[in-house]
């Protein structure tokens, strides 16, 4: 009897747990309509840091990313490719600070993202934005030729580099990626404060090593918070 009622219980609050995700889902997807173009960078992040933070986990320091926005929104970028999206906390706001009329590419591995999550993400799009979630591994040149594709001639006014965090990948997003920004163009990395091999991985080292060739900037709320900062190199 009680493993009756145990199993009762089990299967109810897994339906429970349903309802919410597809509640916070709905919520997610009509809210975000909301949020225009031109809304304040505090907006953005009530948003992915408050609102929606159980759908779009955004793995990112607050201060931090809102610096790197207010940058962005003078940039006014066309032209965006993400390379790692995880639940997508950073391709909303990057799509809100973003042209009308924006390319916006946002690549990720990630295979399990479900029916709503790609329904989710196209939903961010407004006005004449074009967003395009593609799953497949960056370091490839298949999923190169697939973005250029995209872009055909256009360059790209901003890269975020977030994705594979071995020293080797991030080297290899780089060096992919970064000749396709245009002259003016910002790429920025995301993790460069030393920490762990699981938080930061390479990222420090690279970051080391490429910034002094170029204009740069560190965005770091801790040098001591062991994961996160961005790096922003002026092209
Ligand atoms: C730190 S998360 C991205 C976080 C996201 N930008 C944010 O702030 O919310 C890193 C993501 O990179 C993806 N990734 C790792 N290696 C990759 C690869 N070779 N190609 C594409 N995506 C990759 C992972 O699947 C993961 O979702």
């Amino acid at each position: 009897m009680l493993k009756v009622i145990h199993d009762l219980n089990k299967a109810v609050a897994k339906k429970l747990t349903k309802t919410k995700i597809k509640f916070d889902f709905l919520y997610c997807y009509l809210k975000a309509k909301t949020i225009k173009l031109d809304s304040s960078i505090d907006k953005l992040n009530d948003f992915v840091f408050q609102e929606c933070e159980d759908i779009l986990c955004p793995l990112q320091i607050r201060s931090e990313i809102s610096q790197l926005l207010e940058i962005l929104k003078n940039l006014k970028p066309k032209t965006i490719l993400e390379v790692g999206r995880s639940r997508g906390g950073t391709l909303f706001m990057f799509s809100r600070i973003a042209r009308d009329d924006a390319v916006i590419i946002s690549i990720d591995l990630n295979r399990n993202e479900g029916k709503r999550r790609p329904a989710l993400y196209k939903s961010f799009a407004l006005l004449e934005q074009k967003l395009h979630t593609l799953t497949m591994d960056s370091h490839k040149l298949e999923s190169k030729k697939h973005l250029e594709n995209i872009l055909k001639d256009l360059k790209l006014d901003f890269l975020f580099i977030d994705g594979d965090h071995e020293y080797n990948g991030v080297k290899r997003d780089f060096e992919l990626y970064s000749v396709l920004v245009r002259k003016g163009g910002i790429i920025a990395f995301h993790d460069i404060v030393p920490g762990s091999p699981e938080k930061t991985g390479g990222v420090p080292d690279f970051w080391n090593e490429i910034k002094t060739h170029y204009k740069y900037k560190e965005i770091v709320e801790d040098w001591n918070q062991k994961e996160c900062g961005i790096g922003l190199i002026y092209c």
